[in-house]
């Protein structure tokens, strides 16, 4: 098979199926819900979408630990509903990429029913099972902990064994030291795609093979162990044995989420030459750029953000970036990456997706994130997130741990994410005429794709328009990058160059004037101004003032 590289000039909308819309009023988005919106998100100029997981699961991660790899999920709908979905999405000239969970399973999974049931089963060794440690074989055993918060073992007294769970307890790691286990998931993959699916964004990837033995993590009180599994040493062998067995024999677009793939190890994982993944989601962006300790919310720093991007951007250019600033784990971008953008709701949010978007790599656009959505005002009932209820569950033992986790989950909770998307001023958004499953941001009035869409000043035009520009444009799909304001707190400003082609990129991340000084080698020559979220923008990039979060294109000659 061929492989186009069709991402390469692609641009991906995230669909979190459970938010997105709801069309039987039970409180619940669903298949048939994403049908009725396929003109909004054709409309929007995207080229693929991504759908969070939608395959049988008792919902303990929402969908996240499936029970049913072949099958929807009961409250989505059923397949011949997303057979409807997949060819509603083809015939528009739309791709689709499922999410592939293939670290683990749901504990309601037939393999994992079977695997519990003895140690001679068959499937036994489709999980990781271990005696404990301890004279009684009471204590887990290894010392590494779940990312949700607490130790990665549960004890089963069926068989007096312990297994792994690098999530919640209802999620067992699979065995990818197991042939079979291999097997299957490279059966999943093609079953998918023989029907038609154009490829997966493949959740944890980078956890699938554990140190042997499993020894005992570096002492760290919140992530214990991950160094004996992220990377893993059999990581590269088994994603080239996938990539051979499923993805290659298609025309496929394969995204790792990537915890541990960094500048250092990005080449032998995403190069064209290493036949793995396409592309992966790194996250040192959303990490180190705001975060103490990987944990606490700071103010954004906006030259660690522009240089740990720029790194990425200085991969070979057979190397695929990826280009994101939101998904269904992340807090909203505005006010994240902004800072108070009050009286510029529009300019900042399309001041964000400028900056994002015209560097070199696939960009994603997560729902909400078109009409500028925003974090929502949570009370501890509001969260649904499994992963809020464990680490409270956790920190009530420290002191002020509560009100410390508390303030840390109103800036970065998933739930934030989570939100319904909405569409109108109507009833629960316009969303659902059901109670929805979780609240929804009662800003809703005033931010909804209706009122954005009929606004002078319109965000998802905006991104529509943003789209149109970049579609088959050379110099940004392939093109050198280069910071132009590297030193600058304020300005991200960057050269996109192609042969004779080269396009400024400036945009203020400031909410009041900021001065621009034109670095001298731009200086006297010709320019056109491409696209700016401010009306009148100057037609010739110049020294300047940039008005609050004023983001424009020049192409120069
Ligand atoms: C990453 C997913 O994005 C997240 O939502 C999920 O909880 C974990 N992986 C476990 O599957």
């Amino acid at each position: 098979m061929i492989k186009t590289r069709w991402y390469k000039d692609a641009v991906v909308y995230q669909i979190y199926p459970r938010s997105f819309c709801d069309s039987n009023g039970d409180g619940i988005g669903d298949l048939r819900g994403i049908i009725s919106k396929l003109d909004y998100i054709k409309d929007l100029g995207v080229d693929a979408v991504w759908l969070s997981p939608i395959y049988k699961s008792p919902n303990d991660d929402n969908g996240y630990d499936i029970s049913d790899y072949t099958d929807i999920m009961d409250e989505f709908g059923t397949l011949d509903d997303f057979k409807e979905l997949l060819e509603g999405l083809h015939s528009r000239g739309i791709k689709l990429i499922m999410d592939l969970v293939a670290n683990h399973t749901s504990d309601e999974h037939y393999w994992f029913r079977e695997s519990k049931k003895s140690v001679d089963n068959p499937y036994r060794d489709y999980y990781i099972w271990r005696k404990g440690r301890g004279k009684d074989g009471k204590k887990p055993p290894n010392n590494w902990t779940s990312s949700f918060g607490g130790k990665a073992w549960e004890y089963d007294e069926t068989t007096g064994e312990w297994y792994l769970h690098l999530f919640s307890r209802k999620q067992p790691d699979l065995n990818w030291e197991n042939p079979k286990v291999r097997q299957e998931i490279a059966d999943i993959c093609n079953y998918w795609m023989d029907m038609g699916v154009d490829g997966f964004r493949c959740d944890v990837i980078t956890y699938i093979s554990k140190k042997s033995g499993l020894p005992d993590g570096k002492f760290n009180p919140i992530f214990c162990g991950s160094e004996q599994y992220v990377v893993g040493p059999r990581y590269h062998e088994f994603i080239k044995e996938l990539n051979a067995a499923s993805w290659s024999r298609y025309d496929s677009f394969t995204v790792g989420e990537a915890a541990g793939i960094t500048i250092s190890n990005a080449y032998e994982c995403i190069d064209e030459s290493v036949c793995e993944l396409d592309t992966v989601f790194s996250f040192e962006h959303l990490c180190y750029a705001d975060m103490y300790f990987l944990v606490i919310p700071h103010r954004l720093s906006l030259k660690k953000f522009k240089k740990i991007l720029g790194s990425w951007q200085a991969l070979p250019k057979t190397c695929q970036n990826t280009l994101f600033l939101e998904n269904h784990d992340q807090p909203r971008s505005l006010g994240r990456f902004t800072g108070n953008y009050s009286g510029f709701r529009y300019e900042a949010a399309t001041a964000l997706a400028v900056a994002m978007q015209l560097q070199r790599g696939t960009p994603f656009v997560y729902q909400g994130q078109e009409i500028g959505m925003t974090n929502c005002k949570f009370a501890d009932k509001d969260y649904q997130d499994i992963m809020f209820r464990q680490i409270m569950d956790i920190v009530k033992y420290i002191p002020f741990g509560k009100c410390l986790a508390r303030y840390c989950f109103s800036r970065r909770a998933r739930d934030h994410a989570r939100t319904p998307m909405q569409w109108s001023a109507g009833e629960n958004a316009g969303f659902s005429s059901g109670k929805p499953w979780m609240m929804v941001n009662p800003n809703y009035k005033f931010i909804n794709a209706n009122k954005d869409m009929s606004a002078d000043k319109s965000i998802y035009k905006f991104y529509a328009k943003l789209h149109a520009y970049r579609k088959g444009n050379d110099v940004i799909i392939d093109g050198d990058y280069k910071d132009i304001c590297p030193n600058s707190s304020d300005i991200f400003a960057y050269e996109r160059k192609l042969g004779d082609k080269t396009v400024l990129v400036v945009v203020n991340f400031k909410n009041k004037a900021v001065k621009f000084k034109l670095p001298a080698e731009y200086v006297g020559r010709a320019s056109q101004l491409q696209l700016s979220n401010y009306a009148d923008a100057q037609e010739r990039i110049a020294d300047t003032k940039l008005r609050p979060y004023e983001a424009s294109v020049y192409s120069v000659d």
